[in-house]
């Protein structure tokens, strides 16, 4: 286990002098008519909680474009549902029926036991890995802030006012609630790798929307909370930043192999900035609408600029989205198998 020889784990590691990987974030999802046709019959939330099916809609996007990497199909939000908040995903996104609205609220959030309050994710990963025994799977979650905002919010926000409010207006109830879900994700990520994930990656969506003074406390210092919990295994382990120009050197010293970089910033001035770690990235979703000599133009003009091409993982800067064509997917997927 481990497949350390793989093009992508190699890559997390800087030391992948082969043809360059690629994977999609969100690769499993509606864009593809056989994920919609699966999601015909079950909701979002019956098809996160069946390993079969969690199985069968990871395996799509392989078995079209043989993408470097697999990940898990979950959310970022269901590790939230035993610690006692109520979610659903309706159309237009998430939304939580009893937000954190007072430092009673964080009381009442419950530790789990991620192994028997989670089983159906780990169920999951091990049935993937016995479906696709050669392909690197990436587990996830999201970061404290990215989950707070959520929490705290009730649903997805422009700049999630109230979840920035909430961190000033009660410091410690929110250091309460940040290092319970930082140790419940570290807990969940480890038992991921256990069950067989062979990389992690953590989301940080929604931490760009913070000052860089409360980035380093509430971003940075929780997601070097949650990689401790994992350093000691050998799985890569990825940091996904939405918005990560600004706080460039401050991501430089989290305690990871890999950032993802989101499609704001040229991925070489990423990769500039820091030295000794990996990047993903960082295609903007929409080019994938445009023509596909220029899907193919954007992602060669991504791969020119970098200066070191041993530890670049190809990827979009952020999900795919829902009506993406499926011949823009196989051109930037083509152009990069073919770079080298
Ligand atoms: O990447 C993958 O293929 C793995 C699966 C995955 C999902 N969500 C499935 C999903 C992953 C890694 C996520 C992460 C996630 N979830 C994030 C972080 C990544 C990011 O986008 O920044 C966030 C913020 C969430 C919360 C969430 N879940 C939102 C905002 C939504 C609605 C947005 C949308 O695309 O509809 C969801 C629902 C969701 N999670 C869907 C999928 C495939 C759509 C559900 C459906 O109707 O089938």
């Amino acid at each position: 286990m481990g497949l350390t020889d793989s093009a992508f784990v190699r890559a997390c590691r800087g030391c992948n002098d082969g043809p360059i990987p690629v994977w999609i974030m969100r690769q499993a999802g509606r864009y593809l008519p056989e994920y919609r046709a699966v999601r015909e019959k079950v909701s979002f939330q019956e098809l996160c909680r069946s390993p079969e099916l969690i199985t069968e809609v990871v395996k799509h996007p392989i078995a079209r474009f043989d993408l470097d990497a697999a990940i898990l199909f979950s959310d970022i939000l269901t590790m939230l549902e035993p610690m006692g908040m109520q979610i659903d995903f309706p159309e237009g996104g998430p939304v939580l029926a009893n937000p954190i609205e007072s430092p009673a609220d964080v009381d009442r959030l419950r530790d789990i036991d991620v192994e028997k309050e989670l089983s159906f994710v780990l169920a999951g990963i091990r049935e993937i890995k016995r479906a696709l025994p050669d392909k690197p799977l990436i587990g996830f979650i999201g970061s404290p802030f990215t989950l707070a905002s959520y929490m705290v919010q009730g649903s997805g926000s422009k700049n999630f006012a109230r979840a920035k409010r909430f961190l000033h207006e009660y410091p410690e109830a929110s250091q309460k609630m940040f290092d319970l879900l930082a140790d419940i994700a570290g807990r969940y990520l480890r038992a991921q790798i256990e069950a067989g994930a062979d990389a992690v990656q953590v989301f940080e969506s929604w931490g760009g929307v913070l000052s860089r003074r409360d980035y380093i406390d509430w971003s940075v210092k929780p997601i070097n909370r949650i990689f401790g919990h994992v350093g000691d295994l050998q799985a890569p382990r990825i940091l996904f930043v939405n918005n990560v120009a600004p706080y460039l050197d401050i991501v430089k010293e989290v305690d990871c192999e890999v950032i993802g970089v989101d499609y704001l910033i040229e991925l070489a001035e990423a990769a500039r900035a820091l030295p000794g770690k990996s990047v993903q990235g960082n295609l903007d979703p929409s080019v994938l609408f445009g023509p596909a000599d220029n899907v193919r133009a954007e992602t060669k003009r991504i791969l020119d600029s970098l200066d070191n091409h041993n530890r670049v993982i190809f990827n979009l800067g952020h999900g795919i989205e829902p009506e993406t064509p499926i011949e823009s997917v196989q051109a930037m997927v083509d152009t990069v198998r073919a770079y080298r």
